[in-house]
């Protein structure tokens, strides 16, 4: 009988777990057409949305009517990466928008209940940033192949996330072992680092920052993982998505917002402790 019960409990789990491919495209598109249009209201987007389990809008960790958020202000994207996450039913989206007057980098995370949307996390990262340079970030993701992985070459989940989990934790504790991928390259803000053979994303890792709440996506398919997070003891919010190639990281995209306190930084700020992060 207690058998009988686990499998139960084990279909179950299997049954709210499975998601489809298409439904997750589809509503990751229906979220960049929302912003795209900057209409929520009439929006394709706001129609998929579970309003029985309904978790929120967020923006930068902030709760917000999504009426009042970025995806009411018209941006024109122009380059755009899907993650699909089949285990978790989630999904996760960069989009960039190359303006030389109102630029932006935006990371979403869209969670599902029921195939419907029940949560949007993002982080909104415009001029005055950490490190923001639009040209640098427009320029450099365009450089990098993050195509899909031959699926015999496929690391699993639990790898992709472990190679991502070494490098949040080496943040907070020296000792932790990174499977660095050679070459290794990080694009901050707007920096890169060294996108020839030799490059390493080893060197400048600060100590004493824990990375905590980690909200995972991953998708094996191109060998990735992003995580959504707080960092450091003043818990900025945050987003590393990384590149895993056999086991190790390949590339990783760094977005950090320094909001609500965008203002230039003096000595007393507390901001002012922000580790200095050399890249090399
Ligand atoms: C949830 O509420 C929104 C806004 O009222 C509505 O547009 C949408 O159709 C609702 N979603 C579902 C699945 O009923
Ligand atoms: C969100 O904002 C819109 C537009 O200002 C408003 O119509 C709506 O009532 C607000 N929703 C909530 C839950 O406050
Ligand atoms: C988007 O780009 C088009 C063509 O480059 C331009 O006409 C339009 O004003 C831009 N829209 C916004 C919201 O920046
Ligand atoms: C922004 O990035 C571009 C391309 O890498 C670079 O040429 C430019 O100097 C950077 N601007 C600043 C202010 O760092
Ligand atoms: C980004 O926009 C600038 C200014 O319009 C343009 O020079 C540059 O080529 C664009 N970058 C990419 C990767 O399209
Ligand atoms: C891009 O990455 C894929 C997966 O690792 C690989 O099969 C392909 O050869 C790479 N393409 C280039 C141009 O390096
Ligand atoms: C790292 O290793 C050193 C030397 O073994 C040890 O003294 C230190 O406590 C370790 N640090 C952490 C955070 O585990
Ligand atoms: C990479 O490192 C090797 C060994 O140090 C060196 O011989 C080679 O010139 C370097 N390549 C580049 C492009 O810097
Ligand atoms: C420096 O930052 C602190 C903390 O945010 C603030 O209280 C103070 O007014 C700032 N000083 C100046 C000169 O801006």
């Amino acid at each position: 009988m207690f058998r009988f019960i686990l499998s139960l409990v084990a279909l179950a789990a299997t049954a709210t777990a499975h998601c489809e491919i298409q439904h997750l495209r589809e509503a990751a598109d229906a979220y960049l057409e929302t912003q795209k249009a900057g209409q929520v209201a009439i929006s394709a987007f706001q129609a998929r949305f579970d309003n029985k389990t309904w978790r929120g809008y967020y923006e930068n960790s902030n709760k917000l009517n999504i009426s009042t958020g970025i995806l009411a202000k018209p941006l024109n994207v122009t380059h755009t990466r899907s993650l699909y996450d089949l285990s978790n039913c989630a999904t996760y989206t960069e989009a960039i928008v190359n303006s030389t007057t109102d630029p932006y980098v935006i990371g979403a995370q869209l969670r599902f209940a029921n195939h419907a949307i029940n949560r949007v996390d993002s982080i909104v990262t415009k001029p005055g940033d950490w490190l923001f340079n639009i040209t640098g970030y427009a320029y450099w993701v365009t450089q990098e192949n993050w195509s899909e992985i031959p699926e015999a070459q496929r690391d699993t989940r639990e790898v992709i996330r472990a190679a991502a989990d070494a490098y949040c934790d080496l943040f907070n504790n020296p000792n932790v072992t990174v499977p660095w991928g050679t070459p290794c390259v990080r694009l901050e803000g707007g920096l890169y680092g060294n996108p020839g053979p030799n490059g390493t994303c080893a060197g400048g890792v600060p100590s004493g920052v824990p990375m905590t709440r980690r909200r995972y996506v991953i998708d094996e398919t191109v060998g990735s993982v992003e995580v959504m997070l707080d960092f450091g003891k003043s818990k900025w919010p945050d987003t590393h998505q990384f590149r895993v190639e056999k086991g190790k990281i390949r590339y990783e995209h760094m977005a950090i917002m320094l909001c609500p306190r965008r203002r230039p930084l003096n000595e007393t700020d507390p901001r002012a402790s922000f580790p200095t992060i050399v890249i090399v």
